[in-house]
Order: C-alpha cells, then sequence, then structure tokens
C-alpha cells in the first residue's frame, strides 16, 4: 500500500483516537491535530505509545478559528508532509430544546462543527487537487440526517455537513480527490456518556442492535474511505448507526 499522510480533527476526542489508531493500523502517517487549550496532550500522547501507537504526530488547531487552523496546516506540512487525507472529526454539542436555547450554544456549534469545514478543508483541498489525489472525510452524525429533539444547532450543523460534502464532492471529482461523510449513529465517548442516564437508556432501547457503537467501528469506516480503492466513492454518505435511522 501507498503510505499517506492523513490530518485528524478532535484527534485526542473518543473518536479521534480511534479514527488515529485506525489509520496507522492501515500504514498511514498521522497528524493528530487537538484543540489548544486541551490539556491532557502529553497524557494522551503516552496513552497511545502504550497502546503501540508511538508516532502520532500532535499538532494544535483551534478548528473554529481560521488562523489557528492555517498554523495548524503550515506545522501539520512542515512535520508531516504534504496533506493527502483530511478527517474533520472535532465537534461539540451544547444541547438544549429550541424555546430556551440561546444564541450562544448556537453560534459554538455551527462554527465548531460546520464552519471549521470551511476554515480547516480551505487548507488543504486545493493542495490535494493539484497533486491529483486526495480523500476528505467529515464526521456528521444520524442526528443531522433525522433530526433530534433537543439539538436544533447540532442538527443543522450535521445536517449542513452533508450537504457540503455532496457540493464539494461534485468540484472535486475530476482532479482525483473524493469528499465523503459518515454519518455515526450513538457511539460510546464523552459525548454521549454525558447525556442525562434515564435520557441515554432510552435511547440506546430505541437503536435495533441494542447497544453504542465502538469508536473503532467508526475508525474502520473512516479506512475504507481513505483507501485507494475508494476513488470512485464520493458524495456519500454512510450512516453507521445499529439501525436507528435509515435514509
Ligand atoms: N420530543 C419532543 N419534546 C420533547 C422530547 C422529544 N424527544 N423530549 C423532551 N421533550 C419536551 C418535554 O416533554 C418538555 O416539555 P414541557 O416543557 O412542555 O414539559 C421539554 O421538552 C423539556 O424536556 P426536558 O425536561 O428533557 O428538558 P431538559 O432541559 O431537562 O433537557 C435536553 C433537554 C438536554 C435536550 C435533553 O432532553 C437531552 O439531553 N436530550 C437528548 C438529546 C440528544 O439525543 N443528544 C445527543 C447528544 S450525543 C450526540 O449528539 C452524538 C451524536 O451525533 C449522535
Ligand atoms: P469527544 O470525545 O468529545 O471528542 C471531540 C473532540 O473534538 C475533542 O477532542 C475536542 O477537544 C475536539 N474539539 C472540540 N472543539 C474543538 C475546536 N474548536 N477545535 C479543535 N478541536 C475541538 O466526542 P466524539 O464523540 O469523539 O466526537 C467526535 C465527532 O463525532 C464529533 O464531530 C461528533 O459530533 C461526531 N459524532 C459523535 C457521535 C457520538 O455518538 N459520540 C455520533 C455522531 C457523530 P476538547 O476535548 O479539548 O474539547
Amino acid at each position: 500500500m501507498t503510505q499517506r499522510v492523513a490530518l485528524v480533527t478532535g484527534a485526542m476526542g473518543g473518536l479521534g483516537t480511534a479514527i488515529c489508531q485506525a489509520l496507522a493500523k492501515a500504514g498511514h502517517k498521522v497528524v493528530a491535530a487537538y484543540h489548544p487549550q486541551f490539556d491532557k496532550k502529553e497524557e494522551w500522547l503516552k496513552e497511545q505509545e502504550a497502546a503501540g501507537f508511538k508516532n502520532f504526530i500532535p499538532v494544535p488547531g483551534d478548528v473554529a478559528d481560521l488562523a489557528s487552523v492555517q498554523a495548524m496546516a503550515v506545522e501539520a506540512e512542515q512535520k508531516a508532509g504534504p496533506i493527502d487525507i483530511l478527517v474533520n472529526n472535532a465537534g461539540i454539542t451544547r444541547d438544549k430544546m429550541f424555546k430556551g436555547m440561546e444564541r450562544e450554544q448556537w453560534d459554538a456549534v455551527i462554527n465548531t462543527n460546520l464552519s471549521s469545514l470551511f476554515n480547516v478543508t480551505k487548507q488543504v483541498s486545493a493542495k490535494m487537487a493539484d497533486r491529483g489525489w486526495g480523500r476528505i472525510i467529515n464526521i456528521s452524525s444520524v442526528n443531522g440526517v433525522k433530526g433530534q429533539a433537543g439539538q436544533t444547532n447540532y442538527s443543522a450543523a450535521k445536517a449542513g455537513v452533508i450537504g457540503f460534502t455532496k457540493a464539494l464532492a461534485q468540484e472535486l471529482a475530476a482532479k482525483g480527490v473524493t469528499v465523503n461523510a459518515i454519518a455515526p449513529g450513538y457511539v460510546a465517548t464523552k459525548m454521549v456518556t454525558a447525556i442525562r442516564e434515564d435520557i441515554l437508556k432510552g435511547i440506546i432501547d430505541s437503536v435495533p442492535v441494542k447497544r453504542l457503537a465502538k469508536p473503532e467501528e467508526i475508525g474502520f469506516a473512516v479506512v475504507f474511505l481513505a483507501d485507494e480503492l475508494s476513488g470512485f466513492t464520493t458524495g456519500a454518505t454512510l450512516n453507521i448507526n445499529g439501525g436507528l435511522h435509515y435514509q
């Protein structure tokens, strides 16, 4: 296989960690992009080393801030080389029923989960097209596909991720760059374990597979979309949700 350089945002979170590990196992060089204020970077790197992943390249960048990710991309290229695979994974929730939602909660989620795709993808997509090869993989959500009460901000952002994916896929299709989305269902990470216990129990009961996804089950899909043989897959959304919702 060809070794590629992959940059994963939100790399030190639950899904991000599994995505970094899966890409490394597939033979890729991985830049682990993290929030500049994340204070457990060294701890995370040590845990990864202990798990056999010694070569992650940590680079800071706030995906909601264009200047910050410009610097992130420069540092990533200096340390790892041109970025071939981008995984837009960083994200947050600020759940609230719409009647009580503040503009601040709306803006935070739209900026971090959707405008981040403009900020980060801008740094790499034209260069991928010039080189004639690239993979852009955007992490959406089942709640962007079906909508979720308490998440007008998040559902709007994650639906926006899918629209962005389909449009950019068309622009880059003839340039050897694929753009795809993954819409995971509920995955066992801190984003989900933060949900009130009784509500979470109800959610799990409603999933036909009757459990949360393991982060590795999403990492596997990222490796699939990053593969050489996925060159004909573009503009797609992979729904990996335990049967919770079919389009
Ligand atoms: N549909 C319609 N109305 C609902 C509802 C639903 N599913 N759930 C609750 N309501 C109503 C209630 O009946 C109540 O109505 P009244 O005010 O008329 O009595 C009102 O909404 C408030 O309900 P709560 O008491 O539950 O409100 P709360 O403020 O305690 O909690 C919430 C609101 C934080 C949004 C909470 O309901 C919640 O956490 N829901 C889960 C949302 C969710 O699934 N988030 C996913 C997070 S993980 C993630 O996002 C990852 C991913 O991509 C999958
Ligand atoms: P997580 O464990 O909370 O990880 C999210 C990561 O994003 C964290 O590392 C976080 O850093 C980082 N991040 C947040 N804001 C950032 C910013 N402005 N700049 C840079 N990094 C930032 O949650 P997760 O479950 O792994 O979520 C990963 C992605 O999957 C998100 O886009 C989420 O919406 C999506 N998703 C999750 C689920 C699920 O059920 N878990 C389902 C569907 C989709 P800090 O910790 O420093 O804030």
